[in-house]
């Protein structure tokens, strides 16, 4: 590792990144996240165990930008072991396939990848309690991996409720939530910053960092990470 300064979430072999919602920012930010953690000089795995919405070479938009984003190279069915092509909540596409998800799959890729990096990324699918089969909900990701979360705010209206009640799950189900980070998807948000202010002061956990609107997206990595290496310290 070249940089001395200390990493500044408890370096842990992997994290599951949740959102207030689909379309908030966890691709964005589990990107930015194995860009810091390659700027540390280690191995930075991705996972998106279950995506659904395919482009028409069959690969989901986030399992792309997920493995462009790693420097790990490993198979696609080991990123991304489930994959429906239609964009609607995955367990009534996996339905209507006859595919039943189970995570014992998961665990088993999940390891597999872990035994290739020095930390993998595991990036859930919408918010915190989608549906994962007629079971439980893919809250039960991290849970079976031993995972701490960090939790994407999209800031936007409405992004209080949901923040805390994601943060109150995360933790309901004896989770680490290792921090929050959030981001500005709308540039138009009255009160921003006051909303902000509200979530530091109300969640425990840490803000990790806050990433500003861009209007044009995705921005190149290496330069977006900079917000949040900013943020994190690493910068
Ligand atoms: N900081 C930002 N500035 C501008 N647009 C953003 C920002 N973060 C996210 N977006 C927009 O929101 C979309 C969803 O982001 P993404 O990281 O894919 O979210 P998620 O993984 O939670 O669905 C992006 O494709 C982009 O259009
Ligand atoms: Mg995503």
């Amino acid at each position: 590792m070249n940089d001395p300064s200390p990493f500044p979430l408890p370096l842990s072999r992997g994290f599951f990144i949740t959102g207030t919602d689909t379309g908030v920012g966890k691709t964005h930010v589990a990107c930015l996240l194995i860009e810091s953690l390659k700027k540390r000089g280690l191995r930075a795995a991705a996972m998106k165990p279950v995506a659904a919405g395919t482009a028409a070479d069959g690969v989901n938009e986030d399992v792309r930008r997920l493995m462009a984003a790693s420097n790990v190279s490993a198979p696609k069915e080991l990123v991304n072991p489930y994959c429906f092509a239609p964009a609607v909540a995955p367990h009534i596409a996996a339905r209507q396939t006859g595919v039943t998800m189970d995570l014992d799959v998961i665990a088993a890729a999940y390891e597999e990848l872990a035994a290739l990096a020095d930390v993998v990324v595991v990036e859930g699918a919408g918010g915190f309690l989608v549906p994962f089969n007629d079971a439980c909900g893919m809250d039960a990701i991290p849970v079976r991996l031993g995972l701490p979360v960090i939790m994407v705010v999209g800031l936007r209206l409405g992004c209080l409720n949901h923040a805390l009640l994601t943060a109150e799950a995360v933790e309901a189900r004896g989770l680490s939530l290792a921090g929050w980070v959030a981001n500005r998807v709308d540039p138009d948000m009255e009160m921003a910053e006051e909303n902000l202010t509200s979530l530091r002061s109300i969640l425990r956990p840490p803000c990790l960092g806050e990433i500003r609107w861009q209007e044009t997206f995705p921005v190149d990595l290496a330069e977006g990470s900079g917000l949040i290496l900013k943020a994190l310290g690493l910068a």
